[in-house]
């Protein structure tokens, strides 16, 4: 296989910028170029000193202007839920039992999980999103037409079977003995498949029993290694319902906390409402809390204190996400275009390099893939993705009077969607000029 030479303006991030005018955190090269062979970066650096390294027979594609970043990494969302997104509700628990769980039984039949699971993963390559941390529906089949596209299309992905034995539609619900056999045969089949890895996916504690999550328990002991996700404190309702289900819980964290589902590869979506002894309990254990901004907003869930957990003494992990269908776009750069508004509702600020440092390696450490995705180093998996800040023609107006790095990311950011994407690379092949090609 012939190695390729990508040539372009290069960004990626070394650690968490501390403010907007911290150019240690990143590395910037305005005329750069990676080598890629075999699937993983060769090489990174000037264009010169690279293309001087390269094999003579390089096949070189330049994508100058534009810039060349690692791929986005979206850390929560729902497969199933293609067909739910843009459901008019009030609330969470509406939104779930009048579109979502419907939406999801139809996820028993093979054929309509392997057709929504080619549509998923075209929107992923589209938005320019390489990796997503997704929750597949209850059905093992949803699993399998998942992680069967993902190793087809060789991307990196982390997905779970939904455990969920109450509280739903029959056509949802699974047992304890059921969704444990069943995990294990997901994590059996496909569990280091390719680039999958295999999530322990309990929805949440409203639709487990006691029963199944002592199944969890049982799980997470066996597969030490594996991601654990499930929700967390999204909305009044939904927390004042759980600790009725749970009346021996300090609070809803103590919930999984009891169940030994808190650590550092625990991925809990939304968190907006933790009390302090929650946050705690969450940074001691080093879990993740993941901010879905247009759901949050969508569902009126409210506002996801970014800062507030970030500044502890006893600091969260965070990451960010889109959680479709509760979110309402697949784009990351929307994503944090939404996530900076709530921010500015904190009276806070997220910078336009906090903003791309936490879609790329910020999200990549959340998952503990650093080693492998997020970033531009020689030796990790060559996903990427270009970008173009003059993809409109309202966007390439506003790029004429563009005149800093912050200025090219923020106008990205604010104003970009899948039309900015000008190409996806997975695995060092491009993947989005090869849509519909599938
Ligand atoms: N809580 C439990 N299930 C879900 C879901 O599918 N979406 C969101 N946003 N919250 C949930
Ligand atoms: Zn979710």
């Amino acid at each position: 296989m012939t190695s390729t030479l990508i040539r372009g303006r290069l960004l990626s991030f070394h650690r968490e910028p501390q403010s907007i005018d911290d150019t240690a955190a990143y590395a910037y090269e305005s005329d750069g170029a990676l080598l890629l062979d075999n699937g993983m970066i060769k090489a990174a650096g000037p264009y010169s000193t690279v293309k001087a390294a390269a094999p003579q027979d390089v096949t070189e594609i330049d994508h100058r202007p534009h810039l060349i970043m690692p791929g986005f990494i979206d850390t929560h969302l729902h497969f199933p839920q293609m067909q739910v997104m843009a459901s008019y509700a009030a609330n969470l628990l509406e939104w779930l039992n009048t579109y979502t769980f419907p939406e999801e039984c139809r996820f028993v039949e093979t054929a309509h999980a392997e057709r929504i699971a080619v549509h998923f993963f075209d929107e992923m390559v589209r938005h320019g999103t390489t990796t997503a941390t997704a929750y597949c529906s209850v059905h093992k089949a949803s699993a399998d037409a998942f992680f069967a596209e993902s190793l087809k299309r060789d991307m990196c992905m982390v997905a779970g079977k939904v455990m969920m034995d109450r509280n739903a539609p029959q056509g949802l619900l699974d047992t304890p003995q059921m969704s444990y056999d069943e995990t294990r045969a997901v994590i059996a089949d496909w569990h280091g498949r390719g680039r999958n890895h295999v999530a322990i996916t309990p929805r949440f504690a409203i639709t487990s029993t006691p029963e199944q999550m002592e199944v969890t328990k049982s799980l997470v002991r066996e597969f030490p290694d594996l991601h654990v996700q499930t929700h967390l404190s999204e909305n009044r309702d939904e927390i004042a319902f759980t600790c009725e289900l749970y009346p021996e819980a300090k609070d809803y964290t103590d919930v999984y906390a009891r169940y030994g589902l808190l650590g550092p590869k625990s991925l809990f979506g939304h968190c907006i409402h933790l009390s302090e002894r929650e946050a705690d309990a969450m940074s001691e254990t080093g879990s993740v809390a993941v901010f879905c901004p247009t759901s949050n907003l969508f569902l009126g869930s409210g506002l996801f204190p970014l800062r507030a957990l970030m500044r502890r003494q006893k600091p969260v992990r965070v990451s960010v996400a889109s959680d479709i269908g509760g979110g309402t776009s697949y784009s990351m750069l929307k994503t944090l275009d939404e996530a900076y508004k709530i921010l500015q509702l904190q009276g806070e600020r997220l910078n336009p390099f906090d903003s791309f440092y936490m879609m790329t390696r910020g999200n990549a450490e959340a998952l503990s893939l650093v080693d492998r995705i997020g970033t531009l180093e020689p030796g990790t998996d060559a996903d990427l993705t270009v970008l173009n800040m003059a993809a409109t023609p309202a966007m390439a107006l506003r790029a004429e009077v563009v005149n800093s790095l912050a200025d090219e990311l923020f106008l990205l950011q604010t104003m970009g969607d899948d039309r900015a994407i000008v190409e996806t690379y997975v695995a060092g092949k491009p993947a989005k000029s090869s849509l519909g090609a599938n």
